[in-house]
């Protein structure tokens, strides 16, 4: 059967998980957003372009909530952007309101769908979704590692002068500067970066994507990155609605992986028809614990910031 999938927020990220759940089929979308106007105008403006991009999917914009019953998956991207000088956790207390909200409206239209939970500071924002839902935590899941892989893995790839497709990378913990690019596991086709970087190189490139998110704030001054967060979502909205077992970085509720329990971080997890099938843990070194660690400590002072 067509999946349905309602993007809640049609600012830039949201228009654009839109934009990429339409191309890559994932099924109906519905953007949805208190603002009149503006999801039914991109909506529309989307769903003229099936002719000519090959699809027949509906593309419906609305301010209704209840033009998202029944959806399969509930991006969440709804609040306000960082602009430049802000923090993640600067947006903290005026997201918690907005993700509250929308995370109350959608489970009582979707009440078996999975939520992806992508505003900022994200970590909190998904733990905010899953306390307000009352989901198992397999259905609330963070969007944040395919985004800060995706960004490791550009630069490590232009760093060495390969296709960033056949760099795998993974950055683990916090959506925010104490998260933890990991150095021992990247590889080009299997080859150790080590190898082919030097550890000066590898270590602007660890902090360039650490810092990669206000990189792209600093230039556009108004807001944050959009394109690869939107794609990010999708890329997770896809291997749920596919039940394909990606095995993919995201902000998922620890119960006692990694020896971490009780907040949400960011580890590589297994995405199918359930959402987070499973946790996949590993063995870590002393050094990438104590880094994992400081994530921890930063998560868990969000989590207590937003009173739930
Ligand atoms: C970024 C925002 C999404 O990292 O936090 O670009």
């Amino acid at each position: 059967m067509r999946k349905k999938i309602t993007i809640i927020g049609a600012g830039n990220v949201g228009a654009t998980a839109a934009h990429w759940a339409v191309v890559r089929g994932l099924g109906d979308v519905v953007l949805l957003d208190v603002v009149e106007g503006v999801p039914q105008g991109k909506a529309l403006d989307l769903w003229q372009s099936g002719p000519v991009e090959n699809f027949a999917w509906g593309v419906k914009g609305s301010n209704d909530y209840a033009d998202s019953a029944d959806s399969d998956i509930v991006i969440i991207t709804a609040g306000l952007a960082r602009k430049p000088g802000m923090s993640r956790d600067d947006l903290l207390a005026k997201n918690v309101a907005i993700v509250k909200s929308c995370t109350e409206e959608a489970v009582k239209f979707s009440p078996d769908c999975v939520l992806i939970v992508v505003t900022n500071p994200i970590d909190a924002m998904v733990y905010t979704s899953y306390k307000v839902s009352g989901f198992p935590r397999n259905r609330v899941i963070g969007m944040a590692g395919v985004l800060d892989s995706a960004r490791y893995r550009t630069f490590l790839a232009d760093a060495i002068g390969v296709a960033p497709t056949d760099v795998n990378a993974m950055v683990m913990g916090i959506h925010g500067d104490n998260m933890l690019p990991l150095v021992r596991l990247a590889n080009v086709a299997g080859i150790p970066i080590t190898d082919l970087l030097s550890e000066e190189r590898i270590n602007e490139i660890v902090k360039r994507t650490q810092m990669g998110g206000i990189e792209i704030v600093n230039h556009l001054k108004t807001g944050s990155a959009f394109y690869t967060p939107g794609l990010s979502a999708v890329e997770m909205a896809e291997a749920i609605v596919k039940d394909s077992k990606r095995v993919l970085p995201c902000a998922a509720y620890v119960d006692g992986e990694f020896g971490i329990s009780g907040c949400f971080l960011g580890v590589p997890v297994v995405l199918g028809d359930k959402g987070v099938e499973r946790i996949v843990e590993f063995e870590l070194t002393g050094e990438e614990k104590t880094a994992l660690n400081e994530s921890v400590a930063a998560v868990q002072n969000q989590m207590t910031a937003t009173g739930l």
